[in-house]
């Protein structure tokens, strides 16, 4: 049994002022800070599936660091289309991992390890591209054969990015915020794992998500900072600012994949 909380897109500014489309990103992630740190178990880890700030910027880092250190258990981070990865391995503190593409200090690729990585076999995958290329993701055949290579088919496999990896049924999104080759990855580790897949999680489309292919689980988490419409015919991603404060309790048993969602009000001055 292994416990883990979900949350993504926290967009930190460099100061605690920054607001997005009216809702301020500082006071936002600490209420959801508070909300973790409230719940009546301690979870195993907590994965962050990217864009921890809103610009790459040390001071925004610094802050982000400083209300993430408030979490309850170790933290692993992806990288989003917003983060920048030197600055994230400078500051923010990560959980024990085994980075799997040492190769690149510009890529987030590595394996939980520790007491958690002894049940599931979790991996933090790293899908940013060229920000000039867009905000779609693309992975690399290094980092997709490196996560290959240590599927042992024997344990459970969850993989954790901040790109969706598949289509959700809404026009701009699945245009311009997917991996580019995502199903193919899919693909790819259902073969090396059978069924011994237990899920896909992301961040990105600042909109819950639960989506079922090829018998695989696809579960995104939305963002405290503000949610994206979603509509089937959307020609653009409008921006749905006072929503709730959003999180998973994502839990792995031997047999299953159970994911809770939270959606807890927000008011200014929750407390921390
Ligand atoms: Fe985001």
């Amino acid at each position: 049994m292994l416990e883990v909380i979900h949350v993504s897109d926290t967009h930190f500014g460099p100061d605690r002022s920054l607001t997005i489309r009216g809702a301020n990103a500082f006071e936002r992630a600490e209420a959801l800070v508070a909300a973790i740190r409230a719940l009546p178990f301690v979870p195993d880890f907590i994965v962050h599936t990217g864009d921890v700030v809103n610009d790459p910027d040390p001071a925004a880092y610094a802050l982000a660091a400083e209300v993430l250190a408030d979490l309850p258990a170790p933290v692993y981070y992806a990288t989003g289309n917003h983060d920048d990865v030197p600055m994230m391995r400078r500051t923010l503190a990560f959980g024990e991992l085994e980075s799997i593409a040492p190769e690149s200090e510009d890529c987030l690729c590595y394996r939980i390890t520790g007491s958690a990585g002894d049940k599931i076999e979790g991996f933090i995958l790293d899908g940013k591209v060229p920000p000039s290329e867009g905000p779609h993701g693309y992975l690399g055949e290094a980092q997709i054969n490196a996560v290959l290579d240590r599927i042992t088919g024997t344990k459970p496999v969850a993989i954790f990015l901040h790109y969706p990896l598949v289509p959700i049924g809404s026009k701009w999104i699945d245009e311009h915020l997917l991996v580019t080759n995502g199903l193919a990855f899919q693909r790819a580790v259902m073969e090396k794992a059978g069924g011994y897949l237990r899920g896909i999680f992301s961040g990105h489309l600042h909109r819950g998500l639960t989506l079922y292919r090829d018998g695989v689980l696809h579960s995104g988490v939305s963002s405290p900072a503000c949610e994206f419409s979603a509509a089937p015919g959307d020609t653009s991603c409008e921006f749905i600012p006072g929503g709730p404060i959003p999180f998973h309790h994502i839990t792995f048993t031997k047999d299953a994949t159970m994911v809770k969602a939270y959606s807890l009000p927000f008011s200014t001055g929750s407390p921390r």
